[in-house]
C-alpha cells in the first residue's frame, strides 16, 4: 500500500495526518475489560459470600488455633497442666488475646482490677490453689458478678486463660485495686 493511502483527506496549513486506527485486537481487549469489570464488580462488591482480607485473616487465625490446640490435645484442668501452660509462651499469647477482648472491662488491661478484683496481687477471694482459677473462670463467682465463661470458651481455652491469669500474679499493674480476700501460698514450682 502506498503511503498516501494512509493519509486522511483533510489538510490544515499544509499539514496532513496519517490515519492510524487502533488495531482490532486492541479494541477487543478494551471491550473485554469493560465486560470483565461488570462481573468483577458484581461478584466482589455485591456478593455477601465473597471473601475479604479480614475474613480470610480470621479464617487463617481459626485454623492456626485449631492446629495449635490439636497439637496439645485435650488439656486437663489440673495443676500440672496449668503449670505446663504457664511455661508455654505461645499459648499465653493466645490467652492474652482472649483476656484483652473479654476480661479487661472488669479486671483492667494489665489485671490491676476495677469492677473485678486485682489479679496481680497475693490476695485471692475464691482461689486457694492453681486449679481454682480454672473453676472460677468456668463457674463464675459471687453469684455471677464474676460471670461464668463456660459457654464462651471451651475447656482448652479456659485452661490457658487460667494459666495466663496465674502468670499475672506478681506483675505491676498501672493502677492496682486494693487487695481483696486472703493471701495464698505461691504457685507450685514448674516440674
Ligand atoms: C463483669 C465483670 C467481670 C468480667 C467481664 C470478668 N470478671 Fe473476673 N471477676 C469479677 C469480679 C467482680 C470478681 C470477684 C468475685 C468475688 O467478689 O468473689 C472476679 C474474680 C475473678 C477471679 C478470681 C479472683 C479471686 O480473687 O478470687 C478470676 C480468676 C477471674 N475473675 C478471672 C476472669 C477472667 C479470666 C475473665 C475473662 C474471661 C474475667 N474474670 C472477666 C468480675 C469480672
Amino acid at each position: 500500500m502506498a503511503v498516501k493511502d494512509f493519509l486522511s483527506d483533510h489538510e490544515y496549513d499544509g499539514i496532513r495526518e496519517y490515519d492510524n486506527p487502533t488495531p482490532g485486537w486492541w479494541h477487543a481487549i478494551f471491550i473485554a475489560t469493560i465486560f470483565f469489570s461488570f462481573f468483577y464488580f458484581v461478584y466482589w462488591e455485591m456478593n455477601p459470600n465473597a471473601s475479604s482480607p479480614q475474613s480470610r485473616w480470621a479464617a487463617a487465625q481459626t485454623r492456626e488455633y485449631k492446629r495449635l490446640f490439636g497439637a496439645l490435645g485435650d488439656l486437663q484442668p489440673d495443676e500440672a497442666t496449668i503449670l505446663k501452660m504457664m511455661g508455654n509462651e505461645q499459648m499465653l499469647n493466645v490467652a492474652q488475646g482472649f483476656f484483652q477482648s473479654t476480661c479487661t472491662q472488669c479486671h483492667a488491661k494489665d489485671g490491676g482490677g476495677n469492677v473485678g478484683v486485682n489479679l496481680t496481687d497475693e490476695h485471692y477471694k475464691n482461689v486457694k490453689k492453681l486449679d481454682d482459677l480454672y473453676n472460677v473462670i468456668t463457674n463464675g463467682a459471687n453469684a455471677g458478678v464474676m460471670p461464668s465463661w463456660k459457654n464462651q470458651f471451651n475447656q482448652n481455652e479456659r485452661v490457658i486463660l487460667a494459666a495466663y491469669v496465674a502468670s499475672l500474679r506478681g506483675t505491676k499493674p498501672a493502677s492496682a485495686k486494693a487487695p481483696e480476700g486472703d493471701p495464698i501460698p505461691p504457685w507450685p514450682a514448674a516440674k
